[in-house]
């Protein structure tokens, strides 16, 4: 019998491309999405050209919505719960909204995943955000980067401290995520992702900053860094990181109800001012004027994936400068569609 998988989210940019693996492995796909997000249209266009699958235009609010989508569609093996308000800076505009949407619509979920499809594997795209600011570890500041000081990445045990409104909704629906396997014995995961990049990423100033360099950088659009620039984050080119789902599916008693750390790691880092000049050596020179810190940036955040390598023998096999590259590729290649989804 063919596979079925749950995807919310699956017109946003990880969706599109955990459709295009998972349809490409034999799935049949169900893709719940509300296309609140720019591009998301485009992408399920594109996805509907090239893949079957069926698509809900439904909102993780909306409950008796939701439920009905379960109650009709046959069981799910898999659920990869996606949908979300993504944006630190929109959070704090409308914190109520982004509770809501990540908050709610996870306990939305969860609600009929334990009903509906008790045996399925739910799998949570949580994020770095729930460890907070970090403020208490020392950091050196160096030419173009901050570095922390004798410490190579942030593991698990680091104690949750949810900071901004973002941080608390996703932060409380990775505790629901964990709790639900506890409480009810059902398999799920958490993976705290750190910055994930690629092709079909509508990075806007807001959220999703490597892309949205690129395409400034390719559109001529001049940006604002926030901050002093130095600010570090490890990098995770999006075709890893389904890999990872992907071997996650297959080894899901192991991964009950624990959440993993997941991003490029310590050998995958960029600083702004450092992607800046790649993208500048590639051609693309960016105006840019700089701005005061926005709430919640981290001066430096690096996943530690010993966990998860460890437990699944995984780890990121693309640097930063063949993704940084294929991103270019694609968005040079998609200018029009560019101008147009982000209103440039
Ligand atoms: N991209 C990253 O760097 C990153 C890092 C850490 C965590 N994450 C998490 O990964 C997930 C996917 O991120 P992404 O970068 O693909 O974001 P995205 O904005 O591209 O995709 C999210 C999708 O969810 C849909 N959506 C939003 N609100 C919805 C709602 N109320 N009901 C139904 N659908 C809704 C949007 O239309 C969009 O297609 C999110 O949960 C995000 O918090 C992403």
């Amino acid at each position: 019998m063919q596979r079925r998988m749950l995807i919310t989210g699956g017109a946003g940019f990880i969706g599109c491309h955990v459709v295009r693996h998972f349809a490409e492995k034999g799935y049949e796909i169900v893709v719940l999405d509300d296309l609140s997000r720019h591009g998301s249209a485009a992408n399920l266009d594109h996805l509907k050209e090239h893949y079957p699958l069926t698509h809900h235009q439904v909102d993780v609010r909306q409950t008796e919505r939701v439920e009905a989508l379960f109650r009709n569609e046959r069981r799910f093996e898999v659920i990869v719960h996606l949908a979300a308000q993504v944006a630190v800076t929109t959070s704090v505009v409308n914190p109520r909204e982004d509770f809501e949407v990540n908050a709610l619509g996870t306990f939305n979920l969860l609600e009929c995943f334990r009903k509906y499809c008790p045996e399925a594997l739910f799998l949570f795209a949580s994020t770095n955000k729930v460890y907070g600011g970090l403020t208490d570890l020392e950091v050196i500041e160096a030419n173009n980067r901050y570095r922390f000081a004798g410490l190579d990445g942030i593991s698990e045990d680091r104690l949750l401290d949810f900071h901004s409104p973002y941080g608390c909704s996703k932060g409380a629906a990775d505790q629901y995520v964990i709790d639900y396997a506890r409480i009810y014995d059902l398999h799920t995961v958490s993976f705290r992702q750190s910055c994930i990049y690629g092709q079909r990423q509508f990075g806007v100033e807001d959220q999703g900053w490597v892309a949205w360099f690129v395409i400034a950088g390719v559109l001529g659009v001049p940006i604002t860094v926030y901050g002093d620039g130095k600010q570090v984050r490890d990098v995770l080119y999006v075709e890893d990181l389904v890999q990872l789902y992907d071997l996650a599916i297959a080894h899901k008693e192991k991964m009950h109800g624990k959440a993993y750390n997941v991003g490029g790691g310590p050998g995958n880092t960029l600083s702004l001012l450092e992607l800046l000049a790649h993208l500048g050596s590639e051609g693309l020179q960016i105006n840019y004027d700089q701005e005061d810190w926005r709430p919640g940036d981290q001066k430096i955040f690096v996943s530690d994936n010993t966990k998860v390598s460890n437990e699944l023998n995984w780890a990121p096999k693309v640097a930063p400068d063949e993704g940084v590259g294929k991103l270019i590729d694609w968005v040079r290649a998609h200018q029009a569609l560019l101008k147009q989804v982000l209103g440039k």
